[in-house]
């Protein structure tokens, strides 16, 4: 009995949100939030944030490449986003005698600023409601594949009904599992420049080791500008376009934010599940997570060898080494975080509780049964799959390259020559890119390690038959490195020359010469492989799987009337709010939600190429030369928290004020709150975020570039409101 009740209390725990969970669609706030956001201490309202008929918040926010945010700071299309999500666009106008990602990179006047082929900026015109038109003829009947081609006929005809510009793109996206569909009209801009951007021992100081991690001190930021044909348009770019024209930019607080105080991100975060059921949470945490933790970790360890022991090879792999390094961390948070909060045991009250709603006449009782069943008929193909794509398309870089010379291969079989040779551009043309970064030294041992793992951890069934032990003459529990060895010193894909040497034959030879190359053998049948045994049954499953998990998400709306849902993040434009807020992430352990210059400096180790410091930022440190941008005690703020739900594609979004100003760059979560995208708990959930007046410092004292803080508006939301703040503060 006692236990019982303690589940029905953490289930209304689950059922209710709190200030801080979730991801708000901006058109629905007045509907849905308005309210609290106001009890929360928001001074604006729903109709500031996002109008379709006057200027808002809105028009500020735009979606930076399509996988990060970005805001406009000023009325020349001036862009601010996060340092790594600039980061290709840095690090390709980079050179050994112009090294932008050491020194930085400051545009001195407009005529100085880069531009970046294939970056686009896009804004949000208009939001449509399609759910009626989606789900039209759709009957509890129909199974999986019939419903979703009656929706893609439904809403291909809904397509036919929107007169677009040429600028524009007409983007439609389900939300809620399918039970609802929107459609965005946006218009992208194609001439994005590279304005400004602080040396990495500012813009990714800390690097790894700091990563998902408080407290921290990265200035995480880059600046970037919109430039539009005469007429204000989207136009390719031109050395004639001109600054972009925003109908909205935000203002820059120089207040800073308190303790407590109100926070909104507003931005595109790209995917979370946050209605799965318990079984399928458990799957992540118990089998899905290890593998591709454990995947990762051999990888890491084998690139980190050889980075310590060369100089260029550090170069080589840094940004690979990054990537890989960034979800490894990612996932061992989120495994942690679900187990110490419980959150299978508390999935499971919550169900315990909807199920003791339901009538015995529901359509939904035998929901939640089926999904467990088919989550379970799920897992090893899940698993295998997760091996698969982990080491033969994320970690080993020449079997995902096999992939690219397969659809070579597949061309000229189907389209003959000329088919080859359009194919054979792509390829070639991809091919320099691939072999700078490429070590086939470090490949090879990767491929070695992470075979043995494959099949070490997966049922025989899953291993094809020319990767089996037996079949390779080796013994029980032997390593695959020794084969892997062979086949790579018998490849002509182990150096470019060789690679390119193979592709200036003739294409009858070239593709002969590919198809008997043992790694592209070796790759090209485990990937048939698992085209057949996996991803095939696994699709299967997986299509029921949806369909269920769209059911049981209607579902729980219907029966949890008392909740507010909101949306699983799926890259399109949402609101979040919370407030700033430190937190408690283990016993005895407390921390504030601010960090300052000083911990830059207590970081500081020379040389290193995580932590080191540029003499710079010394001197302006021991000058205490901070400028306005100090907080009332005089001290240079530079990083906060937020319990604002946030995923990854918020990096780059506005942290906005209660009054609709700037006061921050979102650009990560802690640690012990990764878990947030499958189940947010208030206590330990927090997104990191930059303080604007650090980012105004870096660029007005670090960098010298005042004709960017010219152009921007710096504000003062919280003077005169509190006389006594505001003295105190003209004291600072
Ligand atoms: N964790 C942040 C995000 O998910 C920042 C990543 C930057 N990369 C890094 N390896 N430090 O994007
Ligand atoms: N750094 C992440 C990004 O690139 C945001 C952090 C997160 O996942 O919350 O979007």
């Amino acid at each position: 009995m006692r236990r019982i009740s303690v589940f029905v209390m953490l289930c209304l725990s689950v059922a209710v949100v709190r200030g801080g969970e979730g991801m708000w669609l901006p058109q629905l706030l007045k509907l849905l939030n308005e309210k609290e956001m106001k009890s929360m201490g928001m001074k604006i309202s729903a109709e500031d944030i996002y109008s379709i008929n006057k200027g808002s918040l809105k028009d500020a926010i735009v979606h930076f490449g399509g996988f990060c945010t970005s805001e406009l700071i000023s009325s020349n299309g001036l862009l601010l986003t996060n340092h790594h999500c600039g980061y290709d666009a840095i690090q390709s106008h980079t050179t050994v005698e112009n090294n932008l990602i050491k020194n930085g990179f400051w545009a001195a006047t407009h005529k100085d600023e880069l531009p970046n082929q294939g970056l686009t900026a896009t804004f949000i015109d208009r939001i449509d409601d399609l759910t009626a038109r989606a789900l039209a003829g759709i009957t509890p009947q129909m199974i999986a594949v019939e419903r979703q081609s009656q929706i893609d006929k439904n809403l291909a005809e809904a397509r036919k009904e929107y007169k677009l510009e040429a600028y524009q793109e007409l983007i439609i996206r389900p939300f809620f599992d399918g039970n609802q569909y929107f459609a965005f009209v946006t218009t992208v801009y194609r001439d994005v420049r590279l304005v400004g951007a602080p040396p990495e021992s500012i813009g990714k100081f800390g690097s790894d080791t700091d990563n998902w991690v408080w407290p921290r001190h990265t200035g995480d930021f880059s600046l970037f500008r919109i430039y539009a044909g005469k007429d204000n348009k989207p136009a390719d770019y031109s050395p004639d376009n001109v600054p972009y024209k925003p109908r909205h930019f935000l203002p820059i607080s120089l207040d800073g934010v308190s303790e407590g105080d109100f926070t909104m991100v507003f931005g595109f975060p790209g995917r979370t599940t946050q209605y799965l059921p318990a079984s399928a949470v458990e799957q992540v945490v118990n089998t899905l997570n290890p593998a591709r933790i454990a995947v990762r970790d051999a990888s890491l360890k084998i690139m980190d060898k050889y980075m310590r022991k060369d100089e260029a090879t550090k170069i080589k792999y840094a940004a690979k080494y990054a990537s890989i390094a960034n979800y490894w961390k990612k996932w061992i948070g989120e495994s942690q975080g679900l187990r110490q909060s419980n959150a299978v045991d508390k999935k499971l009250a919550y169900e315990a509780e909807f199920t003791k709603r339901l009538t015995t006449q529901s359509p939904y009782r035998e929901t939640l049964p089926k999904l467990g069943k088919l989550y379970e008929s799920i897992e090893q193909y899940a698993l295998a799959r997760d091996y698969y794509t982990e080491i033969a398309l994320r970690n080993v870089d020449l079997t995902s390259l096999m992939g690219g010379l397969k659809r070579l291969v597949t061309a000229y079989e189907k389209n003959g020559e000329q088919g080859y040779q359009e194919q054979l551009k792509r390829v070639t043309d991809f091919l320099p890119e691939f072999y700078k970064d490429f070590d086939a030294g470090i490949d090879q041992e990767k491929l070695g390690r992470l075979l043995t793992i494959y099949v070490d951890n997966l049922d025989g069934k899953f291993v094809p038959d020319a990767l089996k032990r037996e079949n390779l003459g080796l013994a029980d529990g032997e390593s695959y490195d020794k084969m892997v060895a062979d086949l790579y010193t018998l490849s002509s894909f182990t150096t470019e020359k060789e690679a390119m040497d193979v592709l200036k034959l003739p294409a009858d030879k070239a593709i002969y010469a590919i198809k008997t190359d043992p790694v592209y053998a070796t790759s090209t049948d485990w990937a048939d492989f698992y085209n057949a045994s996996i991803a095939t049954p696994y699709n299967n499953i997986r299509r029921e799987i949806d369909l269920l998990q769209a059911e049981y998400t209607k579902a729980q709306m219907e029966v949890f009337k008392e909740k507010r849902f909101f949306p699983d993040a799926n890259s399109t434009l949402r609101v979040t709010y919370g407030k700033v807020q430190g937190y408690k992430p283990r016993d005895a352990v407390e921390y504030n939600p601010v960090t300052y210059i000083d911990g830059i400096i207590q970081k500081y180790v020379p040389g290193d190429y995580e932590f080191d410091l540029q003499p710079k930022m010394l001197e302006l440190y021991k000058n205490k030369d901070y400028g306005q941008y100090a907080d009332q005690t005089g001290k240079l703020p530079v990083c906060f928290l937020g319990s604002n739900h946030t995923t990854g594609g918020n990096s780059g979004s506005p942290a906005i004020d209660a009054y609709g100003n700037l006061i921050g760059l979102n650009f990560d979560r802690v640690w012990e709150g990764t878990m947030s995208d499958i189940h947010y708990d208030p206590s330990i959930c927090r997104n990191i975020m930059v303080d604007a007046r650090y980012i105004l410092w870096v660029v007005d004292k670090y960098a010298g570039a005042g004709h960017l803080i010219k152009e921007m508006t710096l504000v003062h939301p919280k003077k005169g409101k509190k006389p006594s703040r505001a003295k105190s503060k003209t004291k600072a």
